[in-house]
């Protein structure tokens, strides 16, 4: 279903606070089950940097909206994961910033921004089936939605997840300084007014604080094989 409207394929929304492991489930479903991806965060991501790069005041909604809706985005696959290209350029580091995410959540707390990003979320479920990332997946951009998972994990948690993956990658990250930019991001946005992060009411919610990674596939996999999805 997308939006209350039947589709032949599953849709599969995966919803949750930021370093919760969202990213990680979702590309390891889509990779089992061939299934198209759709990393909600990073149109956020690539509307507040698109923004900043020509210079529009983030305070000014109606300017970010306006661009939003007309953003050329296209996520390329690649051997090792996905490149999202904005106008033609590889945007996929600059987009995981700190500096970009808090842009995002800025953003993403105005209603004509989130309003006009709805279509160009819905345009990526296709056959044979779409694991959506996101905040509202489940509640909002596809509430229809098949099946419906809320994954979280504790701030401090996530934070830790987030300084490991940094230091990983050579970067020097301050667990304090994350675990600040994570309260201040599930601030934002928990407590906009439109499309808050929340669970649906039919979502299952999995607190992945004391799980591995394999752990969560292993019971989001159980639950989509309980709904005869896969
Ligand atoms: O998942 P992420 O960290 O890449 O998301 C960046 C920001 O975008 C996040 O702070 C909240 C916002 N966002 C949102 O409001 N709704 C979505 N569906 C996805 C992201």
């Amino acid at each position: 279903m997308i939006a209350g409207v039947n589709v032949s394929f599953p849709i599969i929304t995966v919803d949750g606070p930021s370093g919760a492991g969202k990213g990680t489930l979702c590309h390891a479903l889509a990779r089992r089950y061939g299934f198209h991806l759709l990393d909600s965060g990073a149109i956020y991501r690539i509307g507040a940097l698109a923004s900043q790069t020509i210079g529009i005041d983030l305070d000014d909604e109606e300017a970010v909206a306006s661009l939003c809706e007309r953003l050329e985005v296209d996520f390329v696959p690649t051997e090792n994961g996905v490149s999202v290209m904005l106008n033609g350029q590889d945007v996929s580091q600059l987009l995981r910033t700190e500096n970009v995410g808090m842009a995002a959540s800025k953003i993403a707390a105005y209603p004509k921004v989130r309003e006009a990003l709805v279509n160009c979320q819905r345009n990526f479920a296709k056959s044979p089936g779409l694991v959506a990332d996101g905040r509202d997946m489940g509640t909002t951009i596809f509430p229809a939605a098949n099946a419906k998972i809320f994954l979280t994990a504790s701030a401090e948690d996530r934070a830790r997840r987030r300084v490991d993956q940094l230091l990983s990658i050579g970067c020097p990250a301050s667990f304090e300084q994350i675990l600040a930019d994570i309260k201040a991001r599930d601030y934002n946005d928990c407590a906009r007014t439109i499309s808050p992060l929340q669970p649906a009411d039919d979502a299952l919610v999995i607190d992945s604080s004391q799980m591995t990674i394999d752990g969560v596939c292993q019971q989001v996999n159980d639950y989509l094989k309980s709904l005869s999805l896969v």
